[in-house]
């Protein structure tokens, strides 16, 4: 059975496009999903995209994601930098998350350079742009393959 993914994306991110382009490139959303489907095509990954802004139903999100979801690419945008709950999510549904920027947040304002969510996720990833989607699912699936190998040796799903 292929890995089940769920690319989770949060607040204004369904702006992009014409959201301050010089920043998160020009690119919308769904081409930016679409894009990342046809590369999960190629590797025989099951993806599931959900955006939402508001922090209670990316919670909820979380929470679903437990009961058929083998990992998730998480944008949290700037509930990166704010939400306690959002970490206590991930914490509570013990799958593997990959915290996910466009930008290097590191090389932007300093309230972006905090955040709440890297210390309850497997890794971060940033400053990509819309590649950085890829570059974490992509390290996801070596984790999980990992995982697999170590687990049952001789799992080669990914
Ligand atoms: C972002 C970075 C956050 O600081 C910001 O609030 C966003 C987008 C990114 O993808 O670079 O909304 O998560």
């Amino acid at each position: 059975m292929p890995w089940q993914i769920l690319v989770l994306n949060g607040p204004n991110l369904n702006l992009l496009g014409t959201r301050q382009p010089d920043v998160y490139g020009s690119d919308t959303l769904d081409q930016i999903m679409s894009e990342l489907a046809d590369y999960a095509t190629s590797r025989d990954v099951a993806l599931r995209t959900r955006q939402s802004n508001a922090e209670g139903e990316l919670i909820d999100a979380l929470h679903d994601a437990r009961g058929w979801a083998d990992g998730v690419v998480f944008n949290p945008g700037a509930y990166t930098h704010t939400s306690v709950a959002l970490r206590d999510a991930i914490s509570a549904i013990e799958l593997p998350v990959v915290e996910t920027h466009l930008s290097n947040v590191h090389a932007r304002e300093e309230f972006r350079h905090r955040s709440l969510l890297s210390a309850v996720c497997l890794g971060v990833v940033g400053g990509f742009g819309r590649h950085s989607y890829v570059v974490a699912l992509e390290g996801l699936l070596r984790h999980l393959s990992d995982r697999a190998a170590t687990d049952r040796p001789g799992d080669d799903r990914a």
